[in-house]
Order: structure tokens, then C-alpha cells, then sequence
């Protein structure tokens, strides 16, 4: 089985646990996506929900396959979020950000009673840090917030696409920031988004309360964690 049906075996069982009536949190990324489309389907079946999209992609998504939306600013509390990962470490620190959603993805977690990530076993780690950390940065003075991300121990590379840098859903630039390794997560969170220019990075650190690994294998591994 290949990483792809992996993915969708973690995102769909995720989708189990929408319960009718929750609002719920529509994650970003190519395994967020099986889940959203599950959802779609069990609402084919009768299951009413309103979600809350953390990206123009998974907005569309939702539309597509016939899931309600709510306006996010209507409501106290999410329910219930699904969303992918780049990187899982044992205490379910993450980096997120790979598909460029990092700050909607956080601003849906943090208000989420119940936060579940779904990934197949690539994205599980001991130390995060392999995958370059995606920092949100203004464009207004984006060089010189580079320079201030490099001094944390790191060569940062502005996110081009064609050529051209890539552009947040929220009009912002994405730099790449690679730490090989990040053994306090939580200190270097506060670390960098503590730099003028930074609208925030993709460490996400207490978040997540359940992991769902899906395996080659066919079967998925559920984690509940130490949030
Ligand atoms: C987007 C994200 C994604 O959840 C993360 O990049 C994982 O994506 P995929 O499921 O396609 O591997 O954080 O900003």
C-alpha cells in the first residue's frame, strides 16, 4: 500500500469521530483532504455539522463536497479538528506549515476542544527539526526578519513558487527555516515569534490531543497524548 491510502486511512478514521451537531475544524493538506471528503460523505448520509475551513484550499474543498460552513467569528469553541502534520514528536509537538496554512491552522487549533492529526508514519520523529520550520513573516521588512530568524541557528530561505514568492491566504510570505534539529520546541517557539515581523511560526506545542498514524499495512495506530 503507498503513503497516499496511509493517509487516507488515518484522515477517515478521524472522521469517525464527528458527532452530529459539532462544529468542526477542516485541516489543510493532502490528508486533511481524505478526511474532508469522508466528512462529505457522511453528510450525504444525514450527518449535519457546520465547519470551520483553515484555508482557501480546504474552503473549496468543503464546498466541493457539500459540507456547511459557518463564519468562524459566529462561534465560542470548535468542537473537533482535523488536520495533517509535517512532523510528530513522542510529546505531540508538531511543525505544520508544508502547504503554507500554518497561521489559520493554529488559530483553529488553539480554539479547538479537541485536536486530532492525522499522518501517515513518515511524519512521526523523535526531535522535530528534519523538516525546515515555515515561519510566517510580513512582507513589510521580510529581509531583515530573515536575518533576525538566521541568528537563532538557522539559514532561512524565502517559499518561491515559479519564481515568484509565495503568498499567504493572509497576504503574508512564508521563510523556510532550517533547524536539522529543535530540542525545546516550546523556547523556540516563543523565541521567534517574538521577532518584529513575525506573524507566527508552524511549531504548534500542546495542541494535538490524538494522533492517528495510518500504515502501510493498512491499519492506522491511535496516540492519545500528554495534553
Ligand atoms: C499545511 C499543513 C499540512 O497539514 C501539512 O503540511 C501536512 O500536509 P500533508 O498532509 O499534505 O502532508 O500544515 O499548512
Amino acid at each position: 500500500m503507498s503513503e497516499e491510502t496511509s493517509k487516507q486511512i488515518a484522515a477517515e478514521r478521524a472522521a469517525d469521530y464527528v458527532q452530529p451537531d459539532m462544529v468542526v475544524g477542516l485541516g489543510t493538506g493532502s490528508t486533511a483532504y481524505f478526511a474532508i471528503r469522508k466528512l462529505g460523505k457522511r453528510i450525504e448520509e444525514g450527518l449535519q455539522i457546520a465547519g470551520v475551513p483553515t484555508s482557501k484550499q480546504s474552503h473549496d474543498l468543503a464546498e466541493e463536497f457539500g459540507i456547511p460552513l459557518t463564519d468562524f467569528n459566529a462561534v465560542d469553541r470548535i468542537d473537533l479538528t482535523i488536520d495533517g502534520a509535517d512532523e510528530v514528536d513522542p510529546a505531540f509537538n508538531l511543525t505544520k506549515g508544508g502547504g503554507g496554512a500554518l497561521l489559520r491552522e493554529k488559530i483553529v487549533a488553539s480554539a479547538s476542544t479537541r485536536e486530532i492529526i492525522v499522518a501517515d508514519e513518515s511524519k512521526m520523529c523523535d526531535a522535530l527539526g528534519a523538516f525546515p520550520l515555515p515561519v510566517e513573516v510580513t512582507p513589510f521588512g521580510w529581509q531583515v526578519t530573515r536575518l533576525h530568524l538566521a541568528k537563532l541557528g538557522c539559514e532561512p530561505v524565502l517559499r518561491r513558487i515559479e519564481g515568484e514568492a509565495f503568498v499567504t491566504d493572509n497576504g503574508n510570505y512564508i521563510v523556510d527555516c532550517p533547524f536539522e534539529r529543535i530540542d525545546a520546541p516550546i523556547a523556540l517557539e516563543s523565541r521567534i515569534n517574538a521577532i518584529s515581523g513575525v506573524v507566527d511560526c508552524g511549531l504548534f506545542c500542546g495542541l494535538a490531543h490524538h494522533v492517528i498514524v495510518g500504515k502501510v499495512d493498512g491499519t492506522c495506530e491511535e496516540l492519545t497524548g500528554p495534553v
